[in-house]
């Protein structure tokens, strides 16, 4: 029997990415790389990291040569609004002559755009848009990634979101954790009382989805026009007692305690953060709460971005993520997400790579299994035709993926 299934070797750069729990503080501005190094993989996991000189005479049944190439951990997309249907390009135009993202949506356009689309469609239509949009995912390098509901917002659609995001798991090209997102926004049946559609969140959506183990995390879009903070807080803790972990679109467009409550219920993260106060920020630190940035969604809103400096300050663990919508910010570009982090929130490169590796799978309660290039690990890692990981942001705007694997298997990118 060969040493390995798939030996990589040698490798101009490997980047391993690796360390027990999230990389936080002055730690985030160096990055575990190994020069002239390998990876062995046996079945799917990784049974050897190290220099390629200790493994060059082994046995494999599939061999690699990478050099003059960089090898990562595949890419954690911790946020994503993955699966959607519909088409919002006339909003981009509404957005470009001034109108603000809370004021398409409360004259029905925005979230409850796609709700109608989502709701509209069949549950195969609705698997086979999400696997498309996982496979543009996929194409960036991105081995695992968050999908959520919250276009459907009602029991039914809800499910069938959930239901879509269970079958685009369990194909396997990918690993996806599950988020139930009924509060993201107040659906029309429940215009005038709010409050009735918490309760159906709280009574039977929740309770229905933890039932089924279609999710791990519930979600809320707590935000002015959206979900109050007391809303939040009730939607949080119920999710929380079914067992779902806390999460929270927290201060995206104004600072309305999000960030605080997030500490508050323990959440595994807040998102956005564009708008935290100070007091929010340290309240997190202190919590240990994740910030997931979203650096794709100031661009694309053109805001001022999230202060990624202050929240490395603090000691939150930062990770950075796509947001991939309709709305707020329609791509699927990791590479993409990695450069505005950079260019647009004063990230360092070994920052930004941290935030969508390991960090990004410590958002997801996934570093165990995923997120670096370590023995016992997944073997979810890509290969790009870049010499060096500083490569991928020196030249941007570009695609240089070479190969994807998930679980020790190449899969199409
Ligand atoms: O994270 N802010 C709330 N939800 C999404 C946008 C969803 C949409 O516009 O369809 C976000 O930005
Ligand atoms: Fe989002």
């Amino acid at each position: 029997m060969a040493d390995f299934d798939l030996l990589i070797g040698p490798i101009g750069c490997l980047v391993t990415c690796h360390q027990n729990g999230p990389r936080t503080g002055a730690s985030l501005k160096e990055l575990p790389v190994i020069a002239d190094g390998a990876v062995g993989v046996k079945g799917r996991t990784i049974s050897y990291v190290g220099p390629w000189s200790d493994v060059k005479e082994a046995t494999a049944s599939r061999r690699l040569d990478a050099s003059g190439r960089t090898v990562m951990p595949g890419f954690v997309d911790s946020h994503t609004h993955i699966p959607f249907m519909g088409d919002r390009a006339n909003e981009l135009v509404l957005r470009l002559k001034g109108a603000t993202y809370m004021e398409i949506g409360k004259a029905g356009g925005g979230i409850l755009s796609t709700m109608r689309a989502v709701r509209a469609a069949s549950p195969g239509e609705l698997l086979a848009s999400g696997r498309a949009h996982a496979r543009r995912l996929l194409s960036h390098g991105v081995t695992t990634f968050e999908a959520k509901s919250g276009y459907g917002l009602s029991l039914e659609s809800e499910l069938k979101q959930l239901e879509a995001i269970k079958a685009m798991a369990g194909e396997g090209s990918q690993r996806v954790a599950a988020t139930c997102l009924s509060a993201h926004f107040v659906p029309p049946e429940f215009k005038g009382s709010p409050d009735g559609y918490v309760d159906l969140i709280c009574g039977e959506i929740l309770p229905g989805v933890a039932r089924k183990k279609l999710a791990r995390f519930c979600d809320v879009f707590c935000e002015d026009g959206a979900f109050t903070l007391e809303q939040s807080r009730r939607i949080l803790t119920s999710g929380k007692a079914l067992g779902l972990l806390p999460r929270i679109h927290a201060d995206e467009i104004e600072d309305t305690g999000g960030a605080s409550l997030a500490a508050e219920v323990g959440a595994v993260s807040a998102d956005h953060l564009l708008a935290a106060s100070e007091e929010g920020i340290e309240k997190m630190a202190a919590a240990g709460v994740c910030a997931t940035l979203l650096p794709a969604t100031a661009f694309y809103l053109r805001k001022p971005y999230a202060k990624a400096r202050a929240f490395i300050e603090a000691g939150c663990p930062v990770a950075i993520a796509s947001d991939c919508n309709p709305g707020s910010s329609y791509t699927a570009n990791a590479l993409m997400v990695l450069t505005l982090a950079v260019f647009g929130m004063g990230m360092m490169p070994e920052e930004a790579v941290w935030a969508m590796t390991l960090n990004a799978a410590y958002a997801l309660r996934m570093d165990e299994e995923v997120g670096s290039i370590a023995v016992g690990k997944a073997a979810d890692l890509c290969i790009w035709n870049v010499p060096s990981y500083l490569h991928l942001f020196y030249p941007f705007a570009e695609n240089p993926l070479n190969a994807v694997f998930v679980g020790g298997r190449k899969v199409e990118a």
